[in-house]
């Protein structure tokens, strides 16, 4: 099964960056040479996704225009014989970039149900703005692999994880696997999703892998967000899209190699720096 699309929500105020964020979106931030959502953007150009959807805040267009063609400044660097700006511009001539707006902030699953109607494919991958994985391979690549390596991945979902600390489960989604069925498991690093839980308590938490913001999921998964908008929640999230389905779909997870980088934090962006920079 290909994977062509993939969802970039980005919507979010970022006010652990303030002030830096009333006037610079947290993913324009440089990682080197880069703004870690071009990171993301070649997350997705690594596994052969070249369609994006950007989900976007008013007053965050400055993401997309990063990638966009800006067809006079090209005339005039190629007047100008700058071949070497013009191929670095060139990077994303055929990529297709498409922006929705999340105008109020209702959890993550409102921002993907604001790219519903974008979605063609039976599978979507998901890439939050904060989490990057310094390694061998990146997440996307990592999950791709995992998804490659299923006999039916036909409904199926796949998910980051990482081993936290019990002390930080509350701050993740936390999920319970399939300890039989990963005596079988295609490759060493993939687990089948039995139960999955919001932020528990450490003494409630089934375990200590948390879902890390790297996901592909199925088309269902958008229609039960659509379901849940239609409910009483003041917040739509994506992990009740999946405890609602999970007796429907097969979700899997994959623990990641190498290190993650949360740039959402002022101290998490600075060890990225370290790390990438
Ligand atoms: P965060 O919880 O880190 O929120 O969202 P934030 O606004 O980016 O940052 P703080 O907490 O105010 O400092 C995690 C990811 O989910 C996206 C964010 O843009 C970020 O990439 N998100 C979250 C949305 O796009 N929409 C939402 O409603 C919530």
């Amino acid at each position: 099964m290909k994977l062509t699309q993939a969802i970039l929500p980005v919507a979010g105020l970022g006010t652990r960056f303030l002030p830096w964020t009333k006037v610079v979106p947290k993913e324009l931030l440089p990682i080197g040479n880069q703004p870690i959502i071009a990171l993301l953007v070649d997350e997705c150009l690594s596994v052969g996704i070249n369609d994006i959807c950007f989900v976007i805040n008013r007053g965050k267009e400055a993401i997309p225009q990063y990638f966009y063609s800006m067809p006079g400044l090209e005339q005039e660097l190629s007047k100008r014989g700058k071949s070497h700006l013009l191929e670095e511009l060139a990077r994303y001539h055929n990529v297709n970039f498409h922006v929705v707006y999340q105008d109020e902030l209702h959890g993550d699953g409102h921002a993907l149900l604001q790219a519903r109607d974008w979605i063609k494919g039976d599978m979507t991958a998901v890439l939050f703005g904060d989490d990057l994985i310094a390694g061998k391979e990146n997440g996307l690549q990592q999950l791709t692999k995992g998804f490659a390596s299923l006999k039916d991945p036909k409904n199926a979902a796949m998910l980051c994880l990482q081993e936290v600390e019990k002390k930080l489960v509350s701050k993740y989604g936390i999920v319970d696997v399939d300890a039989a069925w990963q005596k079988t498991a295609p490759l060493e690093r993939l687990r089948k999703v039995k139960t999955l839980v919001e932020k528990p308590k450490p003494e409630n938490a089934p375990s200590n892998l948390g879902i890390v913001g790297k996901y592909i999921i199925p088309k269902v998964i958008f229609e039960k967000l659509h379901q849940i908008e239609g409910g009483s929640h003041s917040e739509i999230r994506l992990i009740d899209a999946l405890i609602a389905e999970k007796e429907k779909i097969d979700i899997y997870g994959y623990v990641f190699e190498g290190q993650r980088l949360d740039t959402g934090t002022p101290e998490g962006y600075k060890e990225a720096v370290r790390v990438l920079g």
